[in-house]
């Protein structure tokens, strides 16, 4: 492998260029050349691939997004726009990829290896944690860091007015955002997608810690079944005596300054990905577990449903009285 290119896809994340940074500096210490593809797989489809130095990644490793820049490519999807990408990466002698994404940029980097065997690793860049193979993906640490932030001011005015707050946190898939920030801002109630929710127990749960609180924090997950707007207006219908709000937080959770865990994990996985690829490796992703990098298959780290840990969730109920 002489040189290799590195792209970002799916929902940008903080770190993302932490990442990059890694994966740069890292080839040029194993002399190989470094590409960086603009737009994710649509910058490979329509060859918008340029050149990395080590000065082309100076001063980004605080930065939030990605220089990159991000898409979810709609013509990555068909063979044809597979082949062209191909053909574009062949032109410039690129021999293997590193990509910085969720499931959706490892479910394309599998059907790309299969089609046209390009040796390619992954990096887990995702705010929503929901890969497998890694304890955390990089974005996570900082974004449920914005959300603990917004979640602690809405507590404030929560509690001055006696309300109760239904706040809508990201997480199309997964309610792994939504557990530790609820854990963490004391909420009474986390609603996620990858659990039934029992309204009943909610119900009564929130009538109980009424004597003991008089502000009272629900988290719902963008992705549970039914979603904020619907959830506040069950509690509304049950207590119609509860001044009840509804706060989405949106995509302020996916911006804002990497976390120093972030940093760390986007290095570490730059690195490891890099000197995977030089070993040989291909098809995998890198992850942290327990604190040692560890490589997943494509396949397996795209189920993440083995991450939510029932004990976070009795956590939430234990502590809400
Ligand atoms: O993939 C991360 C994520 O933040 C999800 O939690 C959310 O559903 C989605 O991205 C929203 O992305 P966009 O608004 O960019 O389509």
């Amino acid at each position: 492998i002489k040189n290799i290119a590195v792209l970002t896809s799916g929902g940008d994340a903080p770190g993302m260029n932490a990442g990059i940074r890694a994966v740069v500096r890292t080839g040029i210490y194993n002399n190989l050349n470094v590409f960086g593809v603009r737009r994710g797989y649509d910058g490979l489809v329509k060859g918008e691939i340029v050149p990395m130095d080590a000065k082309s990644v100076a001063n980004i490793i605080q930065r939030g997004g990605t220089i990159l820049k991000t898409a979810r490519s709609e013509e990555f999807k068909s063979y044809e726009g597979r082949k062209q990408a191909y053909e574009n990466i062949k032109k410039l002698g690129i021999d293997a990829l590193i990509v910085i994404g969720g499931d959706g940029t490892f479910t394309g980097a599998s059907k790309f290896i299969e089609e046209f065997d390009v040796p390619i690793l992954g990096m887990p860049g995702t705010i929503d944690n929901d890969l497998a193979g890694t304890d955390f993906t990089i974005g996570y640490d900082t974004a449920i860091n914005t959300v603990v932030d917004a979640v602690d001011k809405i507590r404030d005015t929560a509690e001055s007015h006696d309300r109760v707050f239904v706040i809508e946190v990201m997480g199309r898939d997964s309610g792994l955002i939504a557990l530790r920030s609820g854990i963490s801002t004391g909420a009474e109630a986390v609603l996620i997608p990858e659990l039934n929710v029992d309204y009943d127990a909610i119900m009564k749960r929130l009538d109980k810690s009424r004597k003991n609180k008089s502000s009272r924090i629900i988290i719902v997950a963008e992705g549970d079944k039914e979603g904020g707007e619907v959830v506040a207006d069950k509690i509304k219908e049950n207590f119609p005596h509860y001044d009840v709000r509804l706060s989405i937080l949106g995509h302020i959770q996916r911006g804002g300054r990497p976390s120093c865990m972030d940093r760390v994990l986007a290095s570490r996985l730059g690195v490891a990905s890099v000197e995977g690829l030089l070993e040989g490796r291909r098809g995998e992703m890198a992850g942290l577990i327990c604190g040692q990098v560890q490589f997943t298959p494509f396949n397996k780290a795209i189920k993440h449903i083995d991450k939510i840990n029932e004990n976070l969730t009795r956590i939430v109920e234990i502590l809400s009285l």
